[in-house]
């Protein structure tokens, strides 16, 4: 594998130059206004992915559609994080044969992480003989050239290059919403946890300059975003690779120190790298909104170790201990995996208790799903099922409780609250999110994108409900 290649500007303006090709092409036919779909699986990394492959369909002319019939280009973006997720995008791709022999000329695009596994490459080229072009994510930047590449000579387009990654500034983004924004600040993961994909897919950790973070957050405030979330497979070990070495917890202060009225979250941090100065700089930067998605994934030891994870129970949990004691109203979320390859269901009951003795605010809980190529994918797994899904629905169960009794809690409060849309619940006129991003729905009139103080006057598992004061 090579190092990590920088994209220079000269090599993005060469990109954009090619959308300027292809726009004049498609200026050729003004009887027809030319749209394209962006489909996007998978996590926010690919929901900012996306951004810039909107930004490069822009520069091209095209405008954009969610009906695969109207478009003249489908961009499927797709995720490999479960075999369930996998087989969504084949079904959905399978059925595009039909789209494609009705309009012959509309492009047929597949990128992301599942398309970076050989063994999808290899399938897609096989039998799914209508996709017309095929990139990985280290191929991204150049989207703008396949796409000419495709236009201008006959075949198909394969680009899933097994490199280190990649890093490129100034790619052009259309974002989806007005008030919350994504900003990635690294790429990658290089802790190859046994069980995932990603390392894989997504190649090493690298790093963006903190000048270009700083310009982009910058820039997202002067337009007016509200609500701004740093990304990144494991930002808290963010800067370790840049030449003047820095870390997470600058960049967050430093992202603070721009003026202006907003938040500021951050996605995913990894307990390992999860440090005291971190905790202490969350607590002191009032933009940083009092919130932590911390995954723990299982509760045993023995299987943490297994998982490749690099931390125990109780080092969890005695971070834990530390955060609260700085920032009281901490929301924890967290993500856990049942079932993985020989975990038993005494194992698993580890895992019932950090839940009991944390008390998250919410869970994202997953059945362990084999990947092709990883550590855990050959490891034994004797458990049935079934087996895992009894343990699941007890998981489930007890957090939803948990999230209940918590959600409980907030009624009679009074929080300053972004109002972020309109409620499509007749009861209600607007939502909203409590600065620890648990979902409102409130009564009462304001624009989304204001701050308010919102009044809680119910709750339920799911969700709060409250009135503008
Ligand atoms: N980088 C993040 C997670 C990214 S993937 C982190 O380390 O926290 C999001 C979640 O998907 C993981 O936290 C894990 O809970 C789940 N996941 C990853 N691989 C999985 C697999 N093979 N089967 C089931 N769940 C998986
Ligand atoms: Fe996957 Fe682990 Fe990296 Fe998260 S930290 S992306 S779970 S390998
Ligand atoms: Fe899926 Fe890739 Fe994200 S595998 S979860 S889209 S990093």
């Amino acid at each position: 594998m090579e190092h990590t290649t920088v994209i220079s500007p000269a090599e993005i303006e060469k990109q954009l130059s090619y959308c300027q090709a292809v726009a004049e092409r498609n200026a050729r036919r003004p009887e027809e206004k030319l749209l394209a779909f962006v489909d996007t699986y998978g996590c926010q990394q690919n929901e900012a992915d996306s951004e810039c492959i909107r930004g490069y369909l822009e520069q091209m002319g095209f405008g954009f559609t969610h009906d695969e019939e109207q478009a003249r280009i489908i961009v499927i973006n797709t995720c490999a994080i479960r075999e369930h997720a996998e087989q969504r995008v084949f079904g959905n791709v399978g059925a595009l044969v039909h789209v494609k022999r009705r309009h012959p000329d509309t492009l047929i695009c597949l990128c992301g992480c599942m398309v970076q596994q050989p063994h999808a490459a290899k399938k897609l080229r096989e039998s799914y003989r209508h996709v017309d072009l095929v990139f990985g994510p280290h191929a991204l930047w150049k989207f703008p050239e396949m796409v000419h590449t495709l236009l201008t000579q006959r075949g198909r387009v394969f680009q899933t290059p097994d490199v280190a990654g990649s890093i490129a500034e100034g790619i052009p983004v259309v974002r989806q919403d007005s008030i919350k924004a994504w900003v990635s600040i690294m790429y990658g993961c290089n802790n190859f946890c046994s069980y995932c994909v990603v390392p894989y897919v997504r190649g090493r950790e690298r790093s963006r300059k903190p000048q270009d973070i700083l310009a982009e957050v910058r820039r997202l405030v002067e337009e007016g975003y509200k609500d701004i979330t740093l990304l990144g497979q494991n930002v808290n070990s963010y800067g370790k690779d840049l030449d003047k070495p820095t870390d997470f917890a600058d960049l967050l202060e430093a992202v603070n120190a721009i003026p202006g009225d907003f938040l500021i979250r951050f996605m995913t941090s990894h307990p390992k790298d999860a440090t005291q100065r971190l905790f202490e700089t969350m607590a002191r930067c009032e933009k940083v909104a009092p919130v932590l998605h911390l995954p723990f994934q299982a509760g045993n030891d023995r299987v943490l170790k297994v998982m490749n994870r690099r931390h125990t129970r109780a080092e969890y949990l005695e971070k834990i201990r530390r955060l609260k004691a700085l920032i009281p109203d901490i929301v924890l979320t967290s993500d856990i995996i049942v079932g993985f390859p020989g975990e038993t269901t005494e194992e698993f009951e580890d895992t019932l208790r950090v839940l009991e003795e944390v008390r998250f605010d919410a869970l994202f809980t997953f059945i362990y799903s084999p990947r092709p190529g990883t550590p855990a994918a050959e490891m034994d797994d004797p458990m049935s099922r079934e087996e895992k899904l009894a343990n699941f629905n007890r998981l489930t169960a007890l957090q939803d409780a948990i999230s209940e009794e918590k959600h409980a809690a907030y009624v009679g409060k009074t929080l300053r609250c972004l109002i972020d849309g309109l409620s499509d619940d007749s009861r209600y006129d607007l939502t909203a999110r409590t600065p620890g991003n648990r979902l409102l729905r409130v009564v009462g009139a304001a624009a989304p994108g204001q701050f308010r103080d919102v009044k809680i006057t119910g709750a339920n598992k799911w969700s709060l409900f409250g009135e503008l004061v």
